[in-house]
C-alpha cells in the first residue's frame, strides 16, 4: 500500500504573491475537478480525500517551494491537505553555515518534506553521495518525510552505466536511515529523474523509465533486506521496500504523464516546468 505522489519542484520561481495566487487558483480547479460543492463561508477544505492511488495508499500532492516562499505556502494551503516542502536543507541544523537552511526550521515552519539530492544541486552546487546521506538522516530527525533524487546522465546511459549510477545514489543516499525506513516507509520517497530528461523536453519512454524503477525497487529490497530495516530478512526487506513510492521526473507533461502512470511501478511524479501553472500541474492528474 504505497502512497502517489504528485510533486511539484517550482526550482528559483515566484514571487510570494504569485505564490498565494497559484494556491489560491489550483485549490479551486482541483476541486471543481473533484466535483467537490463549495464551503458555505469560502474557507479552505481539506482535499486528502480526492482519492486513492492505483497501489492503495494515499493520493498525494506536495509542493517543493524556494525557502523563502515556506511559510506564505504554508499560510495559504493550511487547511486543504496539501503539503509543503524545502528544496534544499543542510546537514546541521545550526551554525555557522551561512545561507543553508535548517530543517529544524522547515519543521517549525509547517514544511512537511525536503528534497534531497536533486540533479541541479549536485552538479551545480557540488552535493556528494555523502550529503544526500546525511541530510537525508537530518530531514527525518527534525521530523521531515524526506525525498531522494536519482538519475544518470546521457554519457552514463551511454556507457551503460545507468544502473550502476542509480544503485549508488540510492544506496548511499540511504544508508543512514534504515531504521527510520523499517519504522514507516510513507516518510521516504525515491525520485528517478533522468538528468538528460530534465528540463529539455526529452522524457524518458515509459519503458525506460519503468525500467528503471523495477531495477531499483528490486535493489531497494536488497539493500533494506540486509539493513536494520530488514531485520527480519529479505522477505522483511521486499515487503519494505513495496511501501516505499518511486516517482519519475524530468519533462513529465499533461501528454506524457498518463502513458507513465500506468506503469506499476512509477508512483508519481516530480514536476518541474509543468509545475508551474495550475492548469497544466492539474493536467497530470
Ligand atoms: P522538469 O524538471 O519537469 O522541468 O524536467 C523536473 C525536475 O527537475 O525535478
Amino acid at each position: 500500500m504505497r502512497d502517489f505522489i504528485l510533486a511539484a519542484n517550482w526550482k528559483l520561481n515566484k514571487t510570494p504573491s504569485e505564490a498565494s495566487q497559484f494556491f489560491r487558483d489550483f485549490s479551486e480547479k482541483l476541486e471543481d475537478r473533484l466535483s467537490l460543492p463549495p464551503t458555505a463561508g469560502g474557507e479552505s477544505r481539506d482535499i486528502r480525500g480526492f482519492g486513492e492511488g492505483p497501489n492503495g495508499g494515499r493520493r498525494r500532492i506536495v509542493f517543493f517551494v524556494p525557502a523563502l516562499l515556506v511559510a506564505t505556502s504554508e499560510q495559504v494551503v493550511k487547511g486543504t491537505g496539501l503539503e509543503i516542502g524545502g528544496q534544499n536543507i543542510w546537514v546541521e541544523t545550526k551554525g555557522a553555515f551561512t545561507g543553508e537552511n535548517s530543517s529544524d526550521v522547515l519543521n517549525a515552519m509547517g514544511a512537511a518534506w525536503a528534497l534531497v539530492g536533486h540533479s541541479e544541486r549536485r552538479s551545480i552546487f557540488g552535493e556528494t553521495d555523502k550529503h544526500t546521506a546525511q541530510k537525508m538522516k537530518t530531514a527525518l530527525t527534525s521530523g521531515l518525510s524526506a525525498m531522494l533524487c536519482v538519475g544518470e546522465t546521457l554519457a552514463e546511459r551511454e556507457a551503460g552505466e545507468t544502473l550502476k549510477v542509480v544503485f549508488r545514489q540510492l544506496e548511499e543516499g540511504l544508508s543512514l536511515i534504515g531504521d527510520v525506513i523499517a519504522k514507516d516507509p510513507s516518510r521516504v520517497a525515491i525520485a528517478y529523474e533522468p538528468v538528460w530528461a530534465i528540463g529539455t523536453g526529452k522524457v524518458a519512454t515509459p519503458e525506460q523509465a519503468s525500467e528503471v524503477h523495477q531495477a531499483l525497487r528490486k535493489r531497494l529490497a536488497e539493500f533494506l533486506g540486509k539493513s536494520q530495516a530488514g531485520a527480519g530478512g529479505a522477505d522483511s526487506g521486499t515487503t519494505v521496500a513495496s511501501e516505499i513510492a518511486l516517482l519519475y521526473g524530468g519533462s513529465v507533461k499533461p501528454d506524457n504523464a498518463k502513458a507513465l502512470g500506468s506503469k506499476p511501478d512509477i508512483d508519481g511524479f516530480l514536476v518541474g516546468g509543468a509545475s508551474l501553472e495550475p492548469d497544466s500541474f492539474l493536467g497530470l492528474f
